[in-house]
């Protein structure tokens, strides 16, 4: 019995570890880029660097500026901006060279470590952002 069905129960069961790793791949993805991407100025902790680069990790900026992050990480930031408190003015350079899909592994990398639980982006969603954030 088990004989006769082991290539339906196998295709299954390989169907499945493709669904679940699908799902982990984005944090995953994005865990890597960001080791090679970010980890230099905000650190693999997400910490920053003390009054100079803002923090990642426990950051309330990203709560508060969800629709703001993708165009960030593609076109930089040249502002004074509030990050659980402290101010900060240093310049981030974008990264033009990052895909929609690879900008999306990276929030929800960042928006899902040291803690944080922020709600999960769509590469849907962030296409859409990116569209907008464009002409400015
Ligand atoms: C060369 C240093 C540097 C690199 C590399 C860098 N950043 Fe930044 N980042 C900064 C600085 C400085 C700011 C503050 C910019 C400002 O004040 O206008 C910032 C701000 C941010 C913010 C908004 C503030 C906050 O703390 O939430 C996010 C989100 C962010 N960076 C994500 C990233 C991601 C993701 C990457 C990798 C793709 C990255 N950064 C790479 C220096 C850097």
């Amino acid at each position: 019995m088990l004989k006769h069905h082991f290539p339906a129960v196998f295709t299954a069961i390989c169907l499945l570890a493709v669904v679940v790793s699908c799902e982990n791949n984005t944090y995953a993805s994005g865990g890597r880029l960001y080791k090679s991407t970010c980890a230099n100025c905000h650190m693999e902790t997400g910490e920053g660097l003390a009054g100079l680069i803002p923090p990642l990790a426990g950051a309330d900026y990203l709560a508060k500026n969800r629709d703001k992050l993708a165009c960030i990480i593609r076109y930089g930031l040249e502002d004074t901006i509030t990050v659980n408190g402290r101010v900060f003015t240093e310049k981030m350079d974008g990264m033009p060279g990052l895909s929609d899909i690879q900008i999306t592994n990276l929030l929800n990398y960042i928006n899902n470590s040291w803690g944080n639980a922020n709600p999960a982006f769509s590469y849907e969603e962030v296409t859409e952002i990116l569209s907008k954030c464009k002409s400015q």
